[in-house]
């Protein structure tokens, strides 16, 4: 089981869980209440399901696709690391996430 750490879009509020390697990280976040919308399921039509990973972590996922890419150009807040939910797999090791929209930037 991998330690997944979801931060409120203030920073403020921490929420830790397990999810087995390999999870989709959206199905994870919306098992544990996070305010994740995902409203298109991973069909690559929302990007409701933006979140922004810690930079450590950013780095050991592998690279969004360009799809990916395009539609986050659609999301609010996006910062470099900033990926879907939808399309990031639990890495092995440990994830941290942010929603967007908060003061704090794990891009620091
Ligand atoms: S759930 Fe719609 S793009 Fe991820």
């Amino acid at each position: 089981m991998i330690r997944v750490r979801f931060l409120s879009a203030d920073g403020e509020t921490v929420s830790e869980v397990d999810a087995p390697a390999g999870s989709r990280l959206l199905d994870v976040a919306q098992a544990n209440g996070q305010p994740l919308e995902g409203t298109c399921e991973g069909a690559m039509a929302c990007s409701t399901c933006h979140v922004i990973v810690s930079a450590e972590d950013f780095a050991r996922l592998p690279p969004a696709s360009e799809e990916e890419d395009d539609l986050l150009d659609f999301a609010f807040h996006v910062t470099r690391t900033s990926r879907l939910a939808c399309q990031v797999a639990v890495p092995e090791g440990a994830l941290t996430v942010q929603m967007p929209g908060g003061a704090v930037n794990l891009d620091r």
